[in-house]
C-alpha cells in the first residue's frame, strides 16, 4: 500500500465534531494499551502521528487520522482501563457508542487483541457486539513480535477458542514493531475503501 499522504484530522467527542468529509472510516476498537496507536502509526509508516503510552489511558478521545485523502483511521479509547473514575466511565461509554452506533461511514471494525493472552471479558463483549451489528470486522492479534514464532499457531487457536469463533473466520497476527500483518490487513481494507 503507498501512502502518499497521512495527517491528523481531527479531535472529536461529540458528534459535531466529527469531520464534515465523507471518507470511509475505519475504527480501532480494543483495550487500553493493547496499541490501538501503535497499530495507526505502523500501517502508515509513522513513528509519532498517533500518541502512544506506556501507561493504559493514553487516548482519552476520537482522534481521526487522514490517509492519502480517502478514508480516515479512527483511533477510539481502550476499554478496561480502571483509573478511570466511574462517573467518567459512563460519559465515556455513552459518547464512544454514540460514534460506532451512529457514524454512517465506518466501512470497518478493527478490533485488536494482544496475542499473548486469551480474550478478556470485556474483548468477547465487543466482539459479540460486532458480531450483532451488521458492519464489516477484522480480528487483529498485535503484539507477534514478543512471542516465538513457533507459539503463534497455538496463540491463534486460543484466541479463536476463547471467542468461539471457527477456522474461516480469519485473526491476522500482527505487530506494530516489526510491521509484520500490514500486507494482510491492508488487503482487507482495500476491499471495503477503494483507492
Ligand atoms: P490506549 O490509548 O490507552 O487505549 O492504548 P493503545 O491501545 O492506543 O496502545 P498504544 O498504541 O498507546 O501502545 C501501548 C504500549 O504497547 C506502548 O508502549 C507501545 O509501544 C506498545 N506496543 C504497541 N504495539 C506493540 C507491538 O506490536 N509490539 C510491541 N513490542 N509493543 C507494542
Ligand atoms: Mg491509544
Amino acid at each position: 500500500m503507498i501512502i502518499n499522504n497521512s495527517k491528523f484530522e481531527c479531535t472529536a467527542v461529540y458528534p459535531k465534531q466529527y469531520p464534515t468529509n465523507n471518507y470511509p472510516e475505519i475504527a480501532l476498537l480494543g483495550r487500553s494499551n493493547v496499541g490501538k496507536s501503535s497499530f495507526i502509526n505502523s500501517m502508515l509508516n509513522r513513528k509519532n502521528l498517533a500518541r502512544v503510552g506506556s501507561k493504559p489511558g493514553k487516548t482519552r478521545v476520537i482522534n481521526f487520522y487522514n490517509v492519502n485523502d480517502k478514508m480516515f483511521f479512527v483511533d477510539l479509547p481502550g476499554y478496561g482501563y480502571a483509573k478511570v473514575c466511574k462517573t467518567d466511565r459512563m460519559e465515556w461509554q455513552g459518547w464512544i457508542e454514540e460514534y460506532l452506533l451512529n457514524r454512517e461511514q465506518i466501512r470497518m471494525l478493527i478490533l485488536l487483541v494482544d496475542i499473548r493472552h486469551e480474550p478478556s471479558v470485556d474483548d468477547k463483549i465487543m466482539y459479540n457486539w460486532l458480531m450483532s451489528r451488521n458492519v464489516n470486522h477484522a480480528i487483529v492479534a498485535n503484539k507477534l513480535d514478543k512471542i516465538p514464532r513457533s507459539q503463534v499457531k497455538k496463540d491463534l487457536s486460543i484466541l479463536r477458542a476463547g471467542f468461539a469463533i471457527n477456522e474461516d473466520i480469519d485473526i491476522v497476527p500482527y505487530s506494530s514493531k516489526t510491521k509484520n500483518g500490514a500486507n494482510e490487513v491492508w488487503n482487507l481494507i482495500k476491499k471495503e475503501v477503494e483507492f
